[in-house]
């Protein structure tokens, strides 16, 4: 049975911490290590049920992955387009940058692969990844809708394509681009929107060859070079932005906090949180930039604050797609009114996260205008009532930022399961 969490009031919230290791980058690192030659040495890996799932995976897939310590792992892979038909079905669990990337490395590879995941990843749409990959040659067979489990058959002469992405998804965008790892030529993916780039920066990282053309529309054009020789690097994942928006968030709206995180990615395509936070009045600060493994990084430190509304444009979406649950939880305590537009793409993550937070938003008593693809959020201007149980549907940043609304509510809130993790 799940365990259920109650968050109270909190006092002040005051020190220095770390968060841990960013998963994108995680999922990422054990991959590129599984197609290098030689070996990947990784540290600050995020050890959670999704990044371990994939570190099952690549060794499925015949990559050798051990595990050294605490978030260092190492992984001596078997090069671009040197994996093997994996013994059993690969479960992705809960996540769907497992799922979406692995299928992009599946459909290069002559062999047949089949994914299977939780309850929640089983209803999120798949055929954003198949159709593309299609397009190159894999042959997939899915349950109704484009839904797992879905068995790929990788092409054994594959096409090199230009996909223009219908969806901002850099899932989608990294699908394609491990598929054209192993496909001759070049393989390019145009978004109209620019999202995160980890993928391209890991790839350089690895050898690959990898070109970013930036477009006046504010989008980008990524062309990998195929079957290049990748080798064994070492990475140092950052932490990760998307676990850092907790506590920050948290500390701007605990009356007399002041919270310290380190080493935290800052990548400018993940950080729409804190330009939005900054435009509501946070005071946040960004300090000791540096650059670790190809990806910015800063100490981020955040003081309690008085936050005002604003309306969060949908051109920002995907550079802050996992932070409008907390968001959403900032913009109920602050005064007046944030609108937050163009966020349709929240009802395909692990839960229709868009209903999930009006829902526990409206039951902790604050004002909330829910259309298909928006969200307006009457701010209390203080601290809003609480809820008695939020329904967290295998999704843990619904969890995460109800358990922020906790630390300030009037009433304590009950999260309904504690165990989803990230
Ligand atoms: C991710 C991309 C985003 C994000 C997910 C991680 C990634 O998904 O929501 O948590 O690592 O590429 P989409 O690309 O589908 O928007």
């Amino acid at each position: 049975m799940a365990t259920a969490l109650i968050s109270r009031r909190a006092r002040s919230l005051r020190g220095r911490t770390t968060v841990p290791g960013d998963k994108s980058l995680s999922h990422r690192a054990l991959i590129l290590g599984a197609l290098a030659v030689g070996e990947t040495r990784i540290t600050g890996l995020l050890e959670s049920e999704d990044v371990l799932g994939t570190a099952k995976a690549v060794a499925g897939l015949g990559a050798e992955v051990q595990r050294d310590g605490a978030g260092t792992w190492r992984v001596w892979g078997r090069g671009v387009g040197g994996l093997s038909e994996p013994s059993g079905v690969l479960d992705m669990g809960n996540s769907g940058t497992a799922a979406r990337l692995l299928m992009g490395v599946a459909a290069t590879h002559p062999f047949t692969t089949t994914f299977a995941g939780d309850a929640s990843l089983s209803e999120r749409p798949m055929e954003r990844v198949m159709s593309p990959l299609s397009q190159m040659g894999a042959r997939f067979t899915a349950r109704s809708g484009g839904r797992l489990p879905i068995t790929v058959t990788g092409a054994r002469q594959p096409i090199p394509i230009t996909y223009e992405l219908p969806v901002a998804s850099a899932q989608v965008k990294s699908a394609v681009l491990l598929a054209g790892l192993n496909t001759p030529g070049k393989t390019t993916v145009i978004e109209p929107q620019s999202t995160r780039d980890h993928s391209e920066r890991l790839l350089a990282h690895f050898g690959a060859e990898v070109t970013v053309e930036k477009m006046p529309s504010g989008g980008r054009r990524v062309t990998v070079t195929g079957q290049p020789e990748l080798s064994g690097r070492v990475v140092e994942v950052p932490g990760d932005i998307s676990s850092a928006a907790f506590p920050l968030v948290a500390a701007l709206l605990v009356p007399g906090s002041e919270v310290t995180l380190e080493g935290v990615g800052v990548n400018p395509l993940r950080i729409g949180l804190i330009d939005t936070l900054d435009e509501m009045g946070a005071r946040i600060m960004l300090r000791n930039r540096r650059k670790v493994s190809g990806e910015p990084v800063a100490d981020l430190v955040a003081r309690a604050s008085r936050l005002k509304g604003v309306v969060v444009p949908a051109g920002r979406a995907p550079s802050m797609i996992d932070e409008y649950p907390v968001l959403a939880v900032a913009a109920a305590c602050a005064r007046g009114t944030t609108r937050l537009e163009g966020i349709g793409e929240l009802r395909v993550k692990e839960s229709d996260r868009l209903a999930a937070i009006a829902r526990g938003l409206k039951a902790a008593g604050v004002s909330v205008d829910e259309t298909e693809n928006s969200l307006t959020i009457f701010g209390v201007g203080g601290p809003p009532a609480g809820v008695a149980r939020v329904a967290v549907h295998l999704d843990h940043r619904i969890a995460m930022a109800f358990a922020v609304l906790g630390m300030v509510a009037e009433k304590p809130v009950t999260v309904d399961d504690a165990d989803s993790s990230p």
